[in-house]
């Protein structure tokens, strides 16, 4: 049983399920992308075990910029193709990293962080709108249902992204 706040969920799959319902709630008719990105920020970071960071960079046009979070104060600019936000961005692949201290180039805005997970987040015609990174204080915390539950939940809130 994979419990998270005492309530029981039969998989991490099922639980990530329910979240993306909750988003899809969250988000509906809302097209504000401060506002979205906020409230998705804030229901993932305090439904999730584990996790000291989770937030948003988004991209300039020149390097990504540190948006809506949640966790403690964050390093501001990363410049395309630095640290795991940087490849993710510019690599548009999701980075899985099991253990931060095993990935050059990772950028340690909090000691803590051990594990994380970053996803790349695409508009419908190719333009990079940013990132969405979430960080924990534990090593392999995330594993493949949770980049693929993280890639639905980043699916779900760019259908709610204008342009
Ligand atoms: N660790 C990230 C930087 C962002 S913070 O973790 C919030 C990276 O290497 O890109």
């Amino acid at each position: 049983m994979f419990e998270v706040k005492s309530q029981p969920y039969a998989s991490k799959r099922e639980h990530y399920d329910d979240l993306v319902q909750q988003v899809r709630g969250l988000l509906a008719g809302e097209s504000s992308l401060i506002a979205n990105a906020a409230n998705f920020s804030a229901l993932i970071y305090h439904s999730l075990p584990d996790v000291n960071w989770a937030g948003f960079y988004l991209y300039d046009g020149t390097e990504l910029v540190v948006g809506p979070f949640q966790g403690k104060p964050a390093c501001i600019r990363i410049a395309l193709g630095r640290g795991v936000c940087g490849t993710a961005a510019q690599s548009r692949q999701t980075q899985l990293v099991r253990d931060v201290n095993a990935f050059e180039g990772h950028i340690a805005c909090d000691a803590a962080s051990q594990s994380e997970v970053v996803v790349p987040l695409v508009k419908a015609g190719g333009t990079l709108l940013g990132v969405w990174d979430v960080d924990s204080p534990v090593i392999d915390r995330f594993d493949d249902e949770d980049r693929e539950g993280m890639e639905k939940l980043c699916a779900v809130f760019m259908e709610s992204v204008r342009g």
